[in-house]
């Protein structure tokens, strides 16, 4: 089942999954508690298993209204099995109806296959991320 979640659900696996195990608080991002945030988990009996976070957040370059997507994660042991998939799905519906034109993010490069599956584009070159490794911009129009 997919909710809305708070940021404060969201560290619970931005720390183990995105941050190795950093301080929970220290995994806070600039612009999460921002009126037009949001955040999305997907439950399984119960546990939060997925997470990600929508920032209203334009890209240079790029008409109408854009949503940043950050701090995307998968619990280890059910990774691989549709979930990340589907919450980005719902994401996708969900800002449409808010009117949102398109939506982005900085993809690690581990994860390249999974955004490319669900549509989006590369639109930058690679680049790097200290402590965290290569990266690319990632688009996917909306509408
Ligand atoms: C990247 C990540 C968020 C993807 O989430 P996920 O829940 O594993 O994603 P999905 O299961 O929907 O898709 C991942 C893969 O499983 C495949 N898959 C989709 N549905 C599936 C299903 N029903 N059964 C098995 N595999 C499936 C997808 O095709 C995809 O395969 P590929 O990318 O190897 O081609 C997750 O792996 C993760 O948390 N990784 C570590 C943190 C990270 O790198 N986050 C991204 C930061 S940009």
């Amino acid at each position: 089942m997919i909710k809305f979640i708070s940021t404060e659900d969201t560290l619970t696996l931005r720390s183990p999954v995105l941050r190795e195990g950093l301080d929970p608080e220290l995994c806070r991002f600039e612009g999460d508690e921002d009126e037009l945030s949001f955040h999305l988990g997907y439950f399984k009996d119960d546990i939060l298993v997925c997470i990600a976070s929508f920032h209203q957040q334009g890209r240079e370059g790029f008409n109408g209204m854009g949503y940043q997507l950050r701090g995307m994660a998968t619990l280890p042991a059910y990774q691989g099995t549709g979930i990340g998939n589907q919450l980005v799905n719902f994401s996708i519906i969900y800002l449409r109806g808010q009117k949102a034109n398109y939506l982005w993010c900085n993809a690690r490069k581990v994860a390249f296959r999974f955004y490319i599956g669900l549509g989006f584009e590369f639109i930058s070159e690679e680049f790097d991320i200290p402590g965290i490794g290569p990266h690319k911009a990632m688009y996917l129009k909306i509408q």
